[in-house]
């Protein structure tokens, strides 16, 4: 494999620093500027791939360019920006660094620019200030010390002191001002930001960096490949309703990449930053960051591993929320049930779809705007849904959980009186208001609406209050957040948006539409914390907290919430799911690396909508898409309303045949998925994983996105594509088993053709590993009541290890109470046994009746259970398959099950 940029050269780092003054740490930087010396002349020959643009802003000529300064070259328009044709020469001015000091914490400086940019209102003195968090984390921030700005309300951790040791170190640039941010144990340049010169204008800051290679993840919501393209490409970060298109600003924000080092290691970047944003990628390998707002607050996090660097990203937005175990189950939803009743048949038609196999497994009914009484939010439709509550009543006797949609925005032109969500939310001031101080109007779905703003406290208690006083008739288990970017129907508002700097910014990043207020509010509209301008990125996330809290209080259980809008921290409170995806082969694809970057972003509860929202489905795709689906951490069939249908039951029995085996699958695993959960709950591990996360020394696995892992144990292997029943399969070096037979294949790092009929989704057991399982029931409530099953899986050694953590599945704070159960399954020498880390009262019922055991290299003399031999076994010579059956041992208690060959 070739590999891309210059990965582990460190030229583009040295060629620009052997120019400069560098110092190390030690500061010989001027206390105070020196007189200015007149200008330079223009230098340039800058190889085409380390330009940078010196006009983002519009097209120029020649003359226009090099009146700001810079060089211009016209060039040719690969990737979606095409490369600068204006660019700025090495002489360009920037800032200069002034009084490095040493603080309890590292350092600060003061940084200086003496000419203006091209942008109006530079802020020409800074400060910077370099804080050394800990041994793997350096946070640096650069703001205006003579005036507060805008600053994302997210909570972060506060460090008091200095790390007494580091991974990496920090070299200062004066002139131009620059930090050049090493591994000291490779000696690798991670950042250098001296590329290209530092703007920070009022409403335009900028700034570029090196990278050491090409292989750079995240830097979400986009329909992109999960290793992004550095060929001269824009990813636009401005939250918006859009169905998902490439080169398009989505959903969501999440301004942070991982980046992987040759030899497997790695290195992450987040800037906390909220306002309308372009990062830009380029070959040198190079980003440049180019924000509207706000300050630039960097974390950059050491790793060296990319779990390390995923973790510690989320030691500063938080940890995953626990997801209730029943969400973990088959969800299924469209828009167009458009009665009760309708509803009531969809769960029937599931229930009844027991051939060809006795399972129903649905666990989660959903609606969508069906049931509102003209789509206005708190309200149910007498007519069509005037028995709403005793249908979700029903539901839940049928062990079927239930979650309906709420969009934020509120219906604004009733008769007053009749509508108190409104009504109360005016009397108490909760909403978005315009230049004059009146809420700002919009239209969503049910005409003219107004915008909660849910930065403002009395909004959290006023949406509390509503979605009360709703659960109190309609006892629903969970809230779906849709339309929360928040979407509009007009542009701005009913009454346009007023003309100011906050409006027309002096820089409009590539956003969908060429505007801020495109299809969504104003971006003047003002809200409790700050202006929409700085909090737009934020209002799905806040609207997901707001709603998290409600739930808490009311449910007094662990909420759950999937939004469609995100920003950083959101998987702390709340899933998502990819939007309005079309029902397409490409959208499928394109499924797996999105899923792929939110559990990165820490929200691992994620997934699509399976078979695809928009347009028709297929039956082959919907199967192929309900295999990969059930390997989603979020499982949810959805469907647009004039489209095709796609609940399971629609198909062809073989294709239903297909589905429920992928299904059974999925159940089977739910204590193993539950587990994964769990351990990103506590420790900010991934649920669906990349194969570079879990393999980063081997440079196969960088660039794979169309097969992926649940935790370090189970490879997915989906077909992706139309036609196909073979699909290629990537197996990292060890032993891979198939569970339907338990056959081991023995890689060294090899792609294999694999055969995949429709009714097959290839999954391999991976070598090492105890996988925890349980007999599926009609849902997981049935489920969770049966023994459990452990799948060990060996390798030539003949060894493995595995867990279960275990709750009552829906109880608030479980693990931080140390309310659960956690056992540890070990197998060496032919002996399998368990560790009890902690048991509680929640694992009295719950019996391990089945291990199987792949890789026992031949057949075993006898089977001892606790020192007691047993009969009930099998063993099958070709697979090396040990079966042990009949088995009642509490988990809760410690066992040993010995096989003698
Ligand atoms: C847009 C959402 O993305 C989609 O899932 C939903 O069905 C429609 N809004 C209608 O509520």
């Amino acid at each position: 494999m070739s590999m891309q940029g210059s990965m582990g050269r460190r030229s583009s780092a040295d060629s620009v620093c052997s120019l400069l003054m560098l110092i190390l740490i030690s500061a010989v930087c001027p206390v105070a500027p020196s007189q200015e010396t007149g200008p330079s002349p223009l230098q340039c020959s800058v190889s085409p791939n380390r330009r940078f643009d010196c006009v983002p802003e519009k097209c120029v000529s020649k003359e226009e360019c090099e009146a700001r300064g810079c060089c211009y070259s016209p060039a040719g328009d690969k990737g979606n920006i095409g490369q600068p044709w204006c660019f700025f020469p090495p002489s360009y001015p920037s800032y200069k660094m002034f009084n490095l000091t040493q603080t309890d914490r590292g350092y600060n400086a003061t940084l200086k620019r003496s000419v203006g940019t091209f942008m109006p209102h530079d802020i020409m003195t800074l400060q910077l200030e370099v804080l050394f968090e800990t041994e793997s984390r350096l946070h640096f921030t650069i703001k205006d010390p003579a005036k507060k700005r805008y600053e994302v309300p997210i909570p972060t951790p506060q460090v008091s002191g200095k790390a007494s040791s580091t991974l990496f170190d920090v070299q200062f640039s004066c002139d131009p001002f620059g930090l050049i941010i090493r591994r000291k144990s490779s000696g690798l340049i991670l950042l250098n930001t001296t590329v290209a010169p530092l703007i920070f204008a009022d409403q335009f800051l900028q700034i570029s960096t090196s990278l050491p290679s090409g292989y750079l993840y995240g830097l979400g919501e986009h329909l992109t490949a999960l290793n992004l393209s550095l060929q001269w490409n824009r990813l636009t970060f401005w939250n918006r309703d859009l169905r998902p298109s490439k080169d398009s600003n989505l959903y969501g924000s999440h301004p942070f990449y991982l980046s992987m080092e040759e030899g497997g290691q790695s290195h992450g970047v987040f800037l906390l930053n909220s306002n309308a944003m372009d990062v830009l990628l380029q070959e040198a390998p190079a980003l440049t960051w180019r924000t509207t707002g706000g300050i630039l607050d960097f974390y950059v996090f050491l790793g060296p591993e990319p779990k390390s660097v995923i973790r510690q990203y989320q030691d500063i937005i938080g940890y995953p929320f626990m997801p209730p175990y029943w969400s973990l189950g088959f969800h299924l939803c469209r828009w167009g049930y458009s009665t009760s009743n309708c509803t009531r048949q969809v769960v029937k038609n599931m229930r009844d779809a027991k051939i060809p196999l006795l399972f129903s497994l649905q666990d989660v009914q959903w609606n969508d705007i069906d049931y509102m009484d003209a789509m206005r939010d708190f309200t149910y439709d007498q007519n069509r849904f005037g028995d709403f509550p005793e249908m979700v009543k029903e539901f839940h006797q049928q062990g079927v959980k239930y979650i309906m949609i709420l969009d934020p925005a509120i219906s604004s032109s009733n008769t007053p009186g009749s509508y108190p969500p409104y009504d109360d939310g005016l009397k108490r001031g909760v909403f978005i208001t315009d230049d004059e101080g009146k809420p700002l109007v919009g239209k969503v779905w049910p005409g003219l609406t107004v915008f909660p703003d849910f930065t403002m406290p009395e909004t959290f208690s006023w949406w509390y209050d509503m979605v009360k006083l709703f659960h109190d008739q309609v006892p629903f288990d969970g809230i779906w957040i849709d339309m929360n970017e928040p979407s509009n129907f007009v542009q701005g508002s009913v009454d346009g948006c007023p003309n100011n700097e906050l409006e027309n910014p002096p820089y409009v990043p590539g956003v969908v539409g060429g505007s801020l207020r495109s299809t969504t509010i104003c971006a003047s509209s003002q809200q409790h914390l700050s202006s929409h301008y700085n909090l737009h990125n934020l209002y799905g996330l806040s609207e997901a907290v707001a709603t998290h809290y409600a739930l808490v209080k009311i449910l007094k259980k662990r909420p759950f919430i999937i939004s469609r809008s995100t920003f950083a921290s959101h998987g702390h409170y709340a899933g998502h799911w990819t939007g309005d995806v079309v029902s397409s082969w490409e959208q499928i694809y394109y499924s797996v690396p999105a899923i792929l970057l939110f559990n990165m972003f820490g929200v691992p509860m994620v997934g699509a909508d399976i078979c695809g929202f928009g347009g028709n489905t297929t039956e082959e795709l919907c199967v192929r898409w309900s295999q990969l689906g059930a390997f989603y951490p979020f499982m949810r069939n959805h469907n647009d309303h004039d489209s095709v249908s796609q609940e399971p039951y629609v198909f062809s029995s073989e294709a239903q045949k297909a589905i429920k085996s992928a299904l059974l699958i999925r159940y089977t695993l739910l204590p193993y998925l539950y587990t994964l959960f769990h351990k990103a709950h506590s420790s900010g591990e991934t649920v669906a994983r990349a194969l570079f996360i879990e393999f980063p020394t081997d440079p196969n696995t960088w660039t794979i996105d169309r097969q992926y892992l649940w935790g370090e144990a189970l490879l997915i292997t989906p077909v992706l594509e139309q036609g196909k029943t073979t699909v290629n399969a990537y197996f990292p070096t060890g032993t891979w088993y198939a569970p339907e037979s338990g056959t081991g294949i023995q890689s060294k790092g090899q792609w294999l053709m694999l055969p995949a009929p429709l009714d097959k989704i290839n999954v391999h057991i991976r070598g090492g590993y105890i996988l925890p399982a349980q007999v599926p029931g009609m849902n997981t409530e049935e489920s969770r009541k049966n023994k459990l099953l452990l799948v060990v899986a060996l390798t030539p050694d003949g060894v493995a290890r595995g867990d279960l953590f275990w709750d009552d599945g829906v109880s608030l704070g479980t693990f931080e109470r140390q309310d659960y159960t956690h056992v540890v399954f070990l197998a060496a020498n032919n002996i399998l046994l368990n560790e009890l880390i902690r048991v509680n009262s929640q694992a009295d019922g719950l019996k391990l009746g089945m291990v199987n055991v792949y890789g026992v290299p031949s057949p075993p003399k006898k089977v001892l259970i606790n020192g007691i031999a047993s009969e009930d076994y099998s063993y099958t010579l070709d697979t090396k398959v040990l079966i042990i059956k009949s088995l009642s041992l509490p988990i809760g208690q410690q066992f040993v099950i010995t096989w003698t060959l």
